[in-house]
């Protein structure tokens, strides 16, 4: 499958938001500490979560579809002994999680380690170090990663790096641990309150979510919600989509369903590039009338802006034809770079500014033109998508699985705005 876009098509419509990607990723593995049925309600349809799905059913998981989105997940008979196929874990780099869910409810645990986007070193140090400061031992060999207890966990002070999985892994680890462990340095960003939510409505005594302290009481056993736990919208797809409102002149693109409070700094950054942004309670609106300016912006942790939205704003920044993204967070986050010169884009990449950082820079006025192009991560991807809709000419993106990771169904949510834009069946 590819997808072919035909660019400069004014868009104007309503784009409704999924569930969020990095949230309901958490969620899903977290559902193995609760030992009983949760009902999980706005699951975007991305393979992200069919991956997630398939490693819960190999370590013993029932997974009941009940509507769009709904999905009902038994994890009575979750068998810690199971260790899932390599290749499964490897789909996704979120199935890391997998050994913090089965710490926190066996005390042992065994998988594999690796997979997802290629953006830069993704080493779990900081999650093994935190599942050792709770008690636990970890051997890794070729990627299996083996965690064992000789006696309960117990709650510690540790420090989470700023780093979302750790943060979110060690949570799970010292969910029925003894004590209090309190996480310094915790991720701040919606996604980990969420999942917070999520097990605090399962029983879990987790305080401070949303700050950089973060304190989890160990509590006996977990139950099912009482009611179906509602994922929170994604802030990156909606992110996108109004970038996607800046690609041509005189376009304006509604994104509904979100949360505004979560889109600061996204939208801060295109009301400098000269976009109009209103919000109306769960909806903001972002139009184009007129040229780009060019700005310069740095990715951090939220409530920074976030290293997710790096790709796309670059798009941006190319047709005002100067700005930079300093990238902080992935040491490789730019493969995107050469595929947007291939439509032309002005765009280089100076690699001087330390070990992590890189600043990418818009160098001068990019008319793009159509081209065939590759994904070669998620969100760069995505901006690929985005050039297309402002390129002359006809945009062919192939290795569109990375895209389809992350994304529900975007060929059909431009479509609704007016894009010509669709799917092509054809072997790669
Ligand atoms: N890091 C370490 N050691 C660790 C963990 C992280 O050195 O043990 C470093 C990483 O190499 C990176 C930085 O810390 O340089 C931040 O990594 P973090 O742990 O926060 O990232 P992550 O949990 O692996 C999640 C999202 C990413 C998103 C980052 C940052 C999921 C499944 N993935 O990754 O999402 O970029 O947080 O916000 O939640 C995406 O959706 O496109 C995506 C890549």
């Amino acid at each position: 499958m590819r997808i072919s876009v035909n660019g400069g098509k004014q868009l104007c419509g309503e784009i409704p938001i999924s569930g969020m990607k990095n949230a309901v990723l958490p969620i899903l593995f977290a559902t193995v500490l609760i030992d009983g049925v949760c009902v999980i309600e706005n699951i975007p349809d991305i393979s992200d979560v069919e991956n997630s799905l398939k490693i819960l059913t190999a370590a013993g998981a029932k997974i009941t579809k009940l509507g769009s989105g709904i999905l009902k997940i038994d994890t009575r008979n979750i068998n810690s002994e199971i260790i899932v196929d390599k290749e499964l874990m490897g789909t996704m780099r979120a199935s890391y999680y997998l050994l913090g869910a089965l710490l926190g409810r066996f005390g042992k645990a065994s998988g594999y380690s690796s997979g997802g986007c290629k953006i830069g070193e993704r080493p779990i140090n900081y999650h093994l170090a935190g599942f050792e400061a709770l008690g636990a031992k970890a051997i890794v060999s070729d990627e299996l990663v083996e965690l064992t207890t000789s006696s309960p966990l117990k709650g510690n002070i540790i420090d989470g790096h700023f780093s979302v999985g750790s943060t979110m892994n060690i949570a799970m680890a010292a969910v029925h641990a003894e004590g209090t462990t309190t996480i310094i340095n915790a991720a701040r960003e919606p996604h980990v309150v969420d999942f917070a939510n999520f097990l605090n409505v399962c029983g879990a005594n987790i305080v401070g979510a949303g700050t950089s302290t973060i304190k989890i009481k160990g509590v006996e056993g977990l139950h099912s919600p009482v009611q179906p736990y509602t994922v929170i919208p994604d802030m990156i797809e909606a992110g996108t989509f109004m970038c996607a409102a800046g690609m041509v002149d005189g376009s304006r693109i509604t994104v509904k369903n979100v949360i505004p409070k979560h889109m600061e700094s996204t939208v801060a950054v295109l009301k400098k590039i000269g976009l109009t942004v209103t919000e109306d309670g769960e909806n903001i609106t972002v139009e184009r009338n007129g040229e780009l300016q060019g700005t310069d912006v740095t990715t951090a942790p939220y409530p920074g802006f976030p290293t997710d939205m790096h790709p796309q704003v670059m798009v941006l920044l190319c047709l005002a034809g100067k700005g930079s993204v300093v990238e902080e967070i992935w040491s490789d986050r730019f493969e995107y770079i050469n595929e947007l010169k291939k439509m032309d884009a002005s765009i280089e990449r100076h690699a001087s500014l330390g070990i992590r950082a890189s600043r990418v820079i818009a160098t001068g006025v990019s008319k793009l033109k159509g081209a065939e192009v590759n994904a070669m991560d998620l969100r760069g991807g995505a901006a690929l998508v985005l050039a297309g809709l402002a390129a002359e000419g006809t945009t062919v993106i192939r290795k569109i699985d990375y895209i389809l990771r992350g994304y529900d169904d975007i060929v059909k949510k431009l479509e609704q705005v007016g894009a010509d834009i669709y799917w092509e069946n054809v072997e790669e």
